[in-house]
């Protein structure tokens, strides 16, 4: 019964020049990132800092959605707005991720499983309530000698699929996010004759599932070289190589792919996604869900401060507005050079 509206919140999340902020961060995960900039990672100061990225200024101009995490979408603002209301008043989607995150698979060295099935129909409800209207699930398959395994990537779209199909069934739109590393010193064959592996599967699933593709969005990772490969790919090679493994295996009634950043630099991720969006047309829209891509720069402008809040916003929009410009064929390096100037006129 929820089809319409489904397949309607799936095409906005992917509308013209816009895309998602993945802002889900676990508490462990957040807490590494306060880490790494010197700030404090408690409750108060996680919710200051999501509060101050829902509330840039025309952040709605450049992103569709967000993705929460459990504790945020449960939060309200310094002035007891509910954060899902400050995102709902900048025009934007509120989504959950709702995993509970990537754990060793027994058995098979370096691998890992996603949990999070047991109880999921009860808690979709629950984020339905909340007014969540899309939801996130991250498989993650490691490249390594031995690995992956048929068996893990297997059972992570075992997962991907049930968790899709739930979603669907709560009328939410599900993003099915198979992230295969860029950890490794593996080359971009090797990462694209992976992902391609990947790929097939998690379809194969959905379809067993019945999930309806044109319900969903894939979250998948670009075709890199490993982060440690002496020979990094250019560019170019990473658009072409990413598109073909894409073309190869996404049906066409997925309405879009929001990639994922899965540790690029800020810029390279805009770069790439840029110079995808400038190759032929391709069947579904190529769009971003970028965490650490949106939010890195944010993250070091704030450092923890109250006092940093407007300068981190004005970095967290010129991400946005970068990687909008990439949707629409209009992102060039120049834009990058006039970063300073933008942070410096308009910060505090
Ligand atoms: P990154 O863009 O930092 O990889 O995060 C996206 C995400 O949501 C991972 O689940």
């Amino acid at each position: 019964m929820f089809e319409i509206q489904m397949e309607t919140t799936a095409r906005v999340l992917v509308a013209h020049g816009k895309g998602i902020l993945a802002a889900d961060e676990s508490t462990g995960t957040i807490e590494k990132r306060f880490k790494s900039v010197g700030a404090a990672c408690g409750e108060g100061n996680r919710r200051d800092y999501r509060e101050l990225l829902f509330t840039a200024p025309g952040l709605g101009e450049f992103i569709s959605g967000v993705i929460l995490f459990d504790e945020t979408i449960r939060q309200r603002a310094a002035d007891g707005t509910a954060l899902i209301d400050a995102l709902k008043r900048q025009g934007i989607v509120p989504g959950i991720k709702v995993d509970k995150g990537a754990k060793a698979l027994a058995g098979f060295a370096g691998e890992k499983i996603t949990e999070g099935l047991d109880g999921l129909r009860e808690r979709l409800m629950e984020y339905r309530e909340l007014g969540a209207r899309f939801t996130k699930w991250r498989a993650v398959i490691t490249i390594g000698s031995n690995v992956p395994t048929d068996l893990c990537i297997r059972a992570n779209a075992h997962g991907l699929a049930r968790f899709a199909s739930l979603s669907q069934e709560a009328g939410l739109v599900p993003i099915v996010e198979p992230e295969v590393l860029m950890d490794g010193d593996h080359t971009i064959e090797r990462h694209a004759e992976v992902t391609q592996r990947t790929l097939r599967i998690v379809f194969e699933e959905l379809a067993a599932y019945r999930v309806r593709l044109e319900a969903m969005l894939l979250k998948p990772n670009m075709v890199l070289s490993g982060k440690d490969c002496p020979q990094q790919a250019s560019v170019p090679e990473v658009a072409a190589s990413t598109l073909r493994c894409m073309r190869r295996t996404v049906p066409a009634a997925v309405p879009g792919l929001v990639f994922l950043s899965g540790g690029q630099s800020d810029v390279r991720a805009t770069q790439h996604l840029s110079a995808m969006c400038q190759l032929d047309a391709a069947p579904w829209e190529l769009s971003f869900s970028f965490g650490r891509a949106l939010q890195a720069p944010a993250l070091k402008a704030w450092a923890g401060l109250p006092a940093n809040a407007g300068a981190a916003q004005q970095e967290l929009l010129h991400r946005s507005k970068c990687n909008s410009a990439a949707r629409c064929r209009s992102y060039s390096d120049a834009m990058e050079a006039h970063r300073e100037r933008f942070t410096n006129e308009t910060g505090p």
